[in-house]
């Protein structure tokens, strides 16, 4: 039985050897060794006569020889198909493939991410908190009361549908107070997010828009802490030649408080006369807000003000990409269109 396997194998290869490519011929044979009543069912019938301990050897081999006539068979069909294509229409696998197209994170996410990897050198970590707030997160656990005139400066969208208890957070700095409530001082977060303010949609402002705040709680912070940290950033972002002053500001939050200036990236502060059209000729431009966190902050989430001290700062994302790209629309950010978002 073993050498009939093996003499139909033989003869089986040869045949289909001498028809390669001959659809007909090859249907033939196909017929002659697999068909139903073909030589292999034939010799499959055979195994009932087989010694019962060399069923199993026999069976396997039979197997073997059905699926390798059937590969045979089929290569040799395929490389008819080849054949007879013209060569118009033959597949040239030489050619070179057609490239996928691969997309990338929006220039806004780089920006965060860009942002984010400065502050982790310096042992900051990141948390997020919820862009639904209360009233009571954004503005009095921030020591901004109901008729706090700087409760305009944070102009509001109220979600009327949610009872006008809740809103769209005006700013990132209610994740201060939510992390400081369950978190225990030393730490140092930045906190990057979805900002909403009803203002008119211009060239540099939209309902919608990122910060990313930052916010270290520890013994023994300093002024001199957050203006190292803030330098560090501003050199790592922007170049190491960048310079940055502080103006005194106010925020409710933070006490002393100060606005954060860099020099103009694109004329360095020399265009004087010139009127650079980026910083106007001033030779600074603002980049956030910062401050000593204020005590009455602390007291609010139960920390000691007398035992500890911290800082803090916010900062908007499209302006820090605006002026590191060089944009000078933020609707570009928001537009989709590929021909601006490819060049990040
Ligand atoms: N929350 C402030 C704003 O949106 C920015 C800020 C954050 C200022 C932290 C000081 C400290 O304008």
């Amino acid at each position: 039985m073993k050498d009939r396997i093996k003499e139909t194998e033989v003869r089986a290869f040869s045949d289909i050897k001498a028809v390669v490519g001959q659809r007909e011929a090859l249907e033939a044979l196909r017929i002659k060794y697999l068909g139903r009543k073909g030589e292999i069912a034939e010799l499959f019938k055979g195994i009932s006569s087989v010694a019962t301990e060399d069923k199993a050897e026999v069976g396997r081999l039979l197997n073997e020889l059905k699926v390798s006539v059937t590969s045979a068979i089929e290569g040799s069909l395929l490389s008819s198909s080849n054949k007879t294509l013209s060569s118009k229409n033959r597949i040239d696998v030489t050619l070179p493939g057609i490239p996928a197209r691969l997309g990338k994170l929006h220039p806004i996410t780089q920006t965060i991410d860009r942002i984010s990897d400065i502050f982790i050198g310096l042992g900051f970590r990141v948390v997020e908190g919820p862009e639904i707030e209360t009233e009571h997160y954004n503005f009095e656990a921030l020591n901004i009361p109901l008729e706090h005139p700087s409760r305009d400066a944070f102009d509001t969208f109220y979600l009327e549908s949610l009872g006008g208890k809740n809103l769209l957070r005006s700013h990132t700095s209610p994740v201060q107070a939510r992390f400081m409530e369950k978190n225990k001082p030393p730490f140092s977060i930045i906190v990057p997010g979805k900002v909403y303010r009803p203002d008119a949609t211009d060239a540099s402002h939209s309902f919608m828009f990122h910060q990313v705040e930052g916010l270290c709680v520890g013994k023994e912070i300093h002024f001199s802490d957050l203006k190292g940290c803030l330098e560090t950033f501003a050199k790592e972002m922007f170049g190491s030649s960048t310079k940055m002053r502080l103006r005194p500001s106010f925020f409710p939050f933070t006490e002393p408080s100060a606005e954060v200036d860099i020099s103009c990236i694109i004329c360095g502060g020399a265009a004087g006369e010139k009127r650079c059209s980026v910083c106007g000729g001033k030779g600074w431009l603002e980049i956030l807000g910062a401050g000593m966190v204020n005590p009455k902050v602390f007291e609010k989430v139960g920390y000691d003000p007398r035992k500890l001290t911290g800082f803090a700062f916010g900062m908007g994302v499209e302006r820090i990409a605006m002026l590191k790209y060089g944009i000078n629309d933020i609707r570009m950010f928001y537009e989709n269109d590929e021909r601006f978002l490819r060049q990040f």
